[in-house]
């Protein structure tokens, strides 16, 4: 059976990925997380008893933490989902993006080439390609579109892309890059575009929306997401990029108000607040390679998806609470401090 250090596993994407690996495919899966803010294992709750499940509270940055998690758990695939994800937080302190998301991809590169890793998954962003003008909705990203980076954390994901390109060439590392456009779905810190308006929505509060609201971004369902990953992991060809995306473009203004019709509240809750600082205009990726390529499609709709989302956060008002008070942060130290 194989061994696959999923990091960054107790975050929005990677805790979803995790449970996907279990469901479908027999590995032995290692979360490695550092549990920052962002990253909450009551996500993973339901999993934490499968015999194959090992959490692993490390560092990207830290090269002791990573060849200890690495040789301890033999591991010989890498999925490297840990980043700081979050564009505004990136605009207030663009230090922290830097480090862990460059220097500590280069941690992780160093030491699956020195340790020789079977294969290693960068988990990349379509933030990566910049800015798409509106009046040419026909215009995509491909993978061959060029890199221009306008945000703090889009520079820091690029720079890890090109380290990533980097060992490839340099030391025929056994690398692979996917860049998806915007995910939703389950346990994703209600920060983000999607669960932080379902939250005031519930609560009957104002919806903060940037600028006109005329930002277009690709939505995909998280587990589409997975499913795509886990097609590039399996059949992918070394040293190769493939985009992801669900042919999906919304105007944040309109996801906004889908999200206030489902739950019955009226368009008045909507608020106009300053525009973030370089706020990409529009984001639309070309997925022709990875469907053509390695057959993969999206399974769900937007429609039933946002649904099936906005369901998810109703049911699960606790989960979203515990964050919003930081009650999620005692987790670790209640059920793992006194085993590791
Ligand atoms: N959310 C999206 O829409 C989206 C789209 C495309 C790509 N991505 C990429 O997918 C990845 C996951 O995104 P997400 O939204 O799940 O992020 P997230 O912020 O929800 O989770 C990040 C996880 O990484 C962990 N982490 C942070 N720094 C670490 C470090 N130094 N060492 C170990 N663990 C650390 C955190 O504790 C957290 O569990 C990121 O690399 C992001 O750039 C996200």
């Amino acid at each position: 059976m194989k061994n696959i250090l999923v990091t960054g596993g107790a975050g929005f994407i990677g805790s979803n990925f995790v449970k996907y690996l279990l469901q479908n495919f027999d590995y032995n899966v290692i979360n490695f997380d550092k549990l920052t803010y962002a990253g909450n294992l009551e996500n993973l709750t339901d999993i934490e008893k499968d015999p194959r499940y090992t959490f692993f509270k490390g560092d990207i940055c830290s090269e002791q933490d990573v060849e200890k998690a690495l040789t301890e758990n033999k591991v010989d695939t890498i999925v490297n989902f840990a980043a700081e994800s979050h564009v505004d937080r990136s605009i207030l302190g663009p230090k922290e993006f830097i480090v862990t998301n460059v220097i500590g991809t280069q941690v992780l590169l160093e030491a699956a080439r020195k340790l020789g890793i079977e294969k290693y998954l960068q988990v990349s962003t379509d933030e990566v390609y910049g800015s798409l003008p509106e009046d040419k909705p026909e215009l995509l990203f491909t993978e061959k579109t060029p890199i221009t980076t306008n945000s703090p954390y889009s520079a820091s994901k690029a720079s890890a892309d090109l380290l990533v390109n980097a060992y490839y060439h340099t030391f025929k590392m056994p690398v692979l890059t996917t860049r998806c456009s915007n995910n939703y779905g389950p346990y994703q810190f209600p920060e983000k575009l999607i669960p932080l308006m379902i939250a005031k929505a519930v609560d009957g509060q104002k919806l903060p929306v940037y600028g006109d609201g005329k930002n277009v971004r690709d939505w995909l369902y998280v587990e589409d997401h997975c499913s795509a990953i886990c097609e590039v992991l399996h059949k992918g060809k070394i040293g190769e990029v493939y985009n992801i995306g669900g042919n999906n473009e919304w105007y944040n203004i309109d996801i906004v108000k889908i999200i206030l019709k489902i739950l019955g509240k009226g368009e008045d809750h909507i608020t106009y607040v300053k525009d973030r600082p370089g706020h990409d205009r529009r984001y639309a990726i070309d997925s022709s390679k990875i469907m053509k390529e390695l057959g993969w499609a999206p399974k769900y709709q937007f429609d039933g998806g946002i649904e099936k989302t906005i369901k998810w956060y109703v049911e699960n008002e606790n989960w979203w609470r515990r964050i919003m008070k930081g009650e999620y942060l005692n987790y670790f130290e209640k059920n793992y401090s006194n085993k590791m």
